[in-house]
């Protein structure tokens, strides 16, 4: 998109970590940024936090619910997916309503009235499990043990190797 300063963009996810520091640099740009957000009990056990702005137009809903979803993706023209359910909880079902079916819930609204869903440019974060957690090592029964601190202690996936060189670079931003 040429024209960041003029667009209408929706942030779900935005009061979270990443998603509130994108919803700064989206209104220091001049966008009008709307924000969607359940406000996950776990990451916000206090309610809505004093760092989301009011500036943006919030909405508390599920990016998971239909309705709710297209509330908030009503006349944007860019979206930053952000809304996540993480952590490493074994309810594996949850993560999948809420990170996958969002995506595709997504893509199914835009696709469904282009007019209504003016959608020219989508992103969305990876996952910081691509980087994989490290080498193992087994030392007589029991747990395995991690492989240790720094580059030593990751290894067999070369990502994580190289996130780590980038994100010692002075200036560098990982996401
Ligand atoms: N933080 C990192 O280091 C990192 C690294 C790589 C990738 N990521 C990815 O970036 C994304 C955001 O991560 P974060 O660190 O900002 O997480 P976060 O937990 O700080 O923020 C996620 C936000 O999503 C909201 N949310 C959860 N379920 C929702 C739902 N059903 N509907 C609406 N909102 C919901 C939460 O209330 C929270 O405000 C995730 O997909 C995460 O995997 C994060």
């Amino acid at each position: 998109m040429s024209h960041i300063t003029s667009a209408r963009v929706l942030v779900t996810g935005g009061a979270g970590f990443i998603g509130s520091h994108t919803v700064d640099l989206l209104l220091e740009k001049g966008c009008k940024v709307r924000i969607i957000d359940n406000l996950q009990p776990r990451v916000h056990p206090r309610g809505k936090s004093l760092w989301v702005p009011e500036e943006a137009e919030f909405i508390q809903g599920d990016v998971a619910n239909p309705l709710d979803l297209s509330r908030a993706l009503r006349g944007v023209d860019c979206v930053f997916h952000f809304a996540a359910y993480q952590d490493y909880l074994p309810d594996f079902s949850t993560f999948i309503h809420t990170n996958a079916e969002s995506t595709a819930l997504i893509f199914e609204l835009i696709v469904s009235d282009r007019k209504r869903y003016p959608v020219q440019k989508l992103v969305f974060a990876s996952s910081q499990v691509v980087c994989g957690e490290g080498r193992y090592s087994f030392r007589g029964a029991g747990e395995p043990q991690r492989g240790g601190e720094g580059e030593k202690g990751l290894g067999v996936n070369p990502w994580a190797i190289l996130s780590l060189r980038a994100a010692s670079e002075p200036g560098r931003r990982v996401m």
